[in-house]
């Protein structure tokens, strides 16, 4: 069960944990390729399959259901997983469908459940296959469905009231789109030729960033990627440039002292460590004492020895006072949809205000830390106005002695927008939806 043409069925099988649980996709994958034996060539295919389909599980099971009016709830969730990846690969990979994708989901059906699982495996995709072969444009009839959209429908309506109808059409079209990895690198330390070449020699094809000069999009594939030296020396991380944008914000110079207090698993502390050029400190801390030890271990990559690792929590406990803050808080994650495809069925309506209240609690413990005349970056992954200009402002309304430093335009253009906060949203900047503001305290 290692090889490329079992991909099929380990993937059912994560999608299956996936419904079964509430983790999260990616660290079910992680768990089932644990102890196993699989070449990383089937991983990688295991990962695109797993996340395209969650990502367009809304279209996938409307396919199903208006063409089969299966019942989900009484059916095995292995059959229905079955279903969901041939149906994907019926719907989004070949054109016209075709009975090949069938004759493989029987044969995997036999292998996960039993012949009378395969039975009806057969029967609900030849009903699919003959009903979308009956109608040659029937993508345009579905298109004017909601589940077509593949978000819930409370985010929808959020979102229905918030962008115009053709800024939301582009928006879920691209939340809905496979998106680029970007990979980061210090043009300091390496020249991007030879990551390059090195990555070349891997079978690791990585290609220029039009947007930013100190990142390259990987091509493929991940998987190669994260077991190569570079990564494995810490020359290269994985990271938006949006995401890395939000640093340029802190004015880093060396010997600074900085916290980052929601800073698991460590993309951004790693960023600011290597910035600092080995100098100063960073003192990461993190809620969970999960993704304390994940920047931790990264530690053991990357060998900095400016990064100090605790558990705190940013909304209560105290720190250190010092000039230069960052708080990456936790959020609902909408500007990262694309990249992150569970997040949207795992979330509910009530958690942005929820998010909100923790964003604002954290906020404001945290800049009882900050020196007078010191800085503090908030930044989310959110495109949610309750959690990114909202709190911002409520802060400002309590604390007058904190404003706003405007983010400098030498940021990519049109990544600033008219408060002075770095705001990027995937449809009109083609990168992760994120928001960053610089607050200082006065002196
Ligand atoms: C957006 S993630 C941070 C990503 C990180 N900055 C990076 O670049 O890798 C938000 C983090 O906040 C942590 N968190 C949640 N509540 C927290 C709290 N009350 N105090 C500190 N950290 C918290 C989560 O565990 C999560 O790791």
């Amino acid at each position: 069960m290692g090889s490329l043409k079992d991909y099929r069925y380990h993937s059912v099988e994560i999608l299956s944990e996936f419904d079964k649980t509430n983790n999260q996709l990616k660290f079910i994958r992680n768990n089932h390729f644990t102890n196993k034996v699989i070449d990383h060539r089937t991983k990688s295919k295991v990962t695109a399959l797993t996340n395209s389909v969650i990502r367009l599980r809304g279209r996938i099971d409307f396919i199903i259901f208006d063409n089969a009016k299966i019942n989900y709830k009484k059916t095995n969730i292995l059959i229905i997983n079955i279903l969901r990846i041939s149906v994907y690969g019926l719907s989004f990979t070949v054109d016209p469908p075709t009975y090949a994708v069938v004759d493989s989901a029987v044969e995997l059906a036999k292998k996960l459940t039993n012949s009378k699982g395969a039975g009806f495996v057969n029967a609900v995709l030849r009903k699919i296959v003959k009903k979308l072969n009956r109608s040659s444009d029937w993508k345009s009839k579905y298109r004017k469905e909601i589940e077509w959209n593949s978000v819930p429908t409370w985010l929808y309506k959020k979102w229905e009231k918030e962008y115009k109808e053709t800024d939301l059409k582009i928006l879920l079209n691209e939340i809905n789109k496979s998106p680029y990895v970007n990979l980061r690198f210090s043009p300091s330390e390496i020249n991007p030729n030879t990551i390059l070449d090195e990555l070349n020699k891997d079978a690791i094809r990585v290609e220029q960033n039009e947007i930013h000069n100190n990142f390259l999009k990987v091509k493929y594939d991940l998987r190669g990627l994260l077991t190569s030296k570079l990564f494995q020396s810490g020359k290269i991380s994985l990271q938006d440039p949006a995401a890395g944008e939000v640093i340029n914000l802190l004015n880093l110079k060396n010997n600074d002292i900085v916290i980052d207090a929601c800073a698991g698993p460590g993309t951004k502390t790693l960023q600011i460590a290597q910035k600092l050029s080995d100098t100063g400190l960073v003192l990461a801390s993190d809620i969970s004492p999960k993704r304390v030890m994940m920047g931790e271990r990264d530690v053991k990559r990357h060998k900095l020895t400016n990064i100090k690792w605790s558990v705190k929590d940013a909304s209560k406990d105290s720190f250190k006072l010092v000039k230069k803050i960052l708080i990456d808080v936790p959020c609902s994650g909408t500007g990262v949809l694309a990249r992150k495809p569970d997040i949207r069925w795992r979330r509910k309506k009530g958690d942005i205000l929820r998010f909100s209240e923790l964003q604002f609690s954290i906020l404001k413990n945290m800049s009882k830390y900050l020196r007078k005349g010191g800085e503090i970056v908030y930044s989310t992954c959110s495109l949610e106005k309750e959690e990114n200009w909202s709190v911002v402002e409520r802060f400002l309304n309590f604390y007058s002695n904190f404003f706003i430093v405007p983010a400098k335009l030498d940021h990519p253009k049109g990544w600033i927008n008219n408060k002075g906060c770095l705001e990027t949203l995937p449809h009109v900047h083609g990168v992760d939806g994120m928001f960053a503001v610089k607050l200082k305290r006065k002196k």
